[in-house]
């Protein structure tokens, strides 16, 4: 019998074009690496610590939740969450000067799969979206699923410069290209830890609006300053063409798997259409355990105590790499959120040293893992949430050893 033209030409496990030619993650490759060995010091996830949450009393909600409301809390739900939850939503994005009505909030399993659903409903093969240098690795990654061409934008101390951006997008236009849209993490950046200016964020939201752009608002830092100081966001000052990002995994469980959407008015009904196709609807027992968490008192305690440790890690990784850094290692200090972004001298490529770091005990991310564009060998990134102080200590004097010796 020929063999049917349908089994030569398209073998049933070839995956689809676009799939093809996406970017396999390098971070998650690290990370599984970092995870399947026993021992290794991570610099690599960028994983909150959770020794001080209240599990006790977590535990006792739980119970309360599957005895009481089992019937509701086992069920499926609503595709936008239950409004418990979206009013405590609505009242954490007031803190940044966001005014939302609960019933435009979407409810997400996490803000990774609020991006996605985002990038569906608005990213065409061949639109440009324009992003920090460097830029959070899973946006990335969601962006070029869509077949976006990613665009880096120069940047500072104060985050994104309009200036650069302004003339990148006029760049795009003249190339007959279509730019899309601008993604930002306006506080406490992944993975750079710098904050955009409150006078940028204006101005970014203003030249977006006047080229036509929309702007996603990635924002799961935003509470986790060290002084407990906040920045208004950019959504306020351009609602109508803004998508807000949030995520309880930092603040407080990734386990949980709960982050949150606000879309421009108009584009709410077909988001909430995409995540009812994509997912029914996120979990009604962990988003009522976590509202049981929100109504109480002591989320504000836990968060602060929170900010203190984190402050506390990060003076000891900095503390550590200057004592065992090669002379000419720099970075600059963040003022809250998980990460620091260090650079290296000349001579040392991250990229080839991490299989070695791993080996030796310790992970980190390389730069070349979030540019897209092969960018990065000299850069790395270290989330100093995660692990001890003795830890950091420890990891910081591996990598100071292994970096002296690439240079010698
Ligand atoms: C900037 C940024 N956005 C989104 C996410 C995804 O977070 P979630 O756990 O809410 O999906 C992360 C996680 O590291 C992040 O750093």
């Amino acid at each position: 019998m020929p063999p049917s033209p349908l089994t030569t030409s398209s073998p049933p496990l070839k995956v689809a074009d676009r799939v093809a030619s996406g970017p396999s993650s390098e971070v998650r490759q690290i990370f599984q690496t970092a995870l399947k060995r026993t021992g290794i010091i991570s610099f690599a996830n960028g994983s909150p610590y959770l020794g001080e949450l209240p599990f006790h009393q977590l535990a006792d909600d739980a119970h309360r939740i599957v005895t009481e409301f089992g019937s509701t809390a086992l069920q499926y739900g609503a595709s936008n969450g239950i409004p418990e939850l979206r009013r405590h939503i609505v009242d954490l994005m007031a803190i940044e000067g966001v005014a939302a009505d609960p019933e435009q909030v979407i409810v997400t399993a996490g803000s990774q799969q609020a991006l996605g659903f985002a990038a569906h409903a608005t990213i065409n093969p061949g639109d440009v979206v324009f992003a920090e240098s460097p830029s959070y690795a899973g946006a990335m990654a969601v962006f070029a699923a869509y077949e976006a061409e990613i665009v880096h934008v120069p940047g500072d101390r104060d985050g994104l410069i309009p200036a650069e951006f302004e003339c990148l997008v006029r760049v795009a236009w003249a190339a007959g290209k279509l730019p899309r849209m601008l993604y930002t993490v306006p506080n406490f950046q992944n993975p750079g830890g710098m904050n955009l200016s409150a006078e940028r964020r204006i101005l970014l939201g203003r030249i977006c609006q006047e080229q036509g752009l929309l702007l996603f608002e990635d924002n799961p830092y935003g509470l986790l300053g060290f002084d407990g100081a906040t920045m208004r966001a950019i959504q306020p000052d351009a609602p109508d063409i803004t998508f807000y990002f949030g995520s309880f995994s930092k603040m407080f469980a990734p386990g949980l798997r709960l982050g949150w959407l606000l879309a421009p008015e108009a584009l709410h009904q077909p988001l909430t259409d995409i995540a009812q196709t994509a997912a029914l609807n996120p979990s009604v027992f962990n988003q009522l355990l976590l509202t049981a968490y929100l109504d109480g008192p002591s989320w504000r305690d836990t968060l602060a105590r929170y900010r203190g440790l984190y402050r506390a890690k990060l003076e000891a990784l900095v503390g550590a790499l200057t004592e065992h850094m090669p002379a000419g290692t720099t970075w600059d200090l963040p003022a809250g959120g998980f990460y620091l972004w260090v650079t290296v001298p000349q001579g040392i490529d991250t990229h080839e040293l991490v299989h070695e770091a791993i080996e030796r005990g310790v992970a980190y991310v390389p730069g070349t893992a979030i540019y897209t564009n092969g960018a990065g060998r000299s850069e790395l990134r270290l989330s100093f949430c995660l692990p001890s102080v003795e830890e950091i200590r420890d990891g910081a004097a591996i990598l100071g050893r292994l970096f002296s010796e690439a240079l010698a």
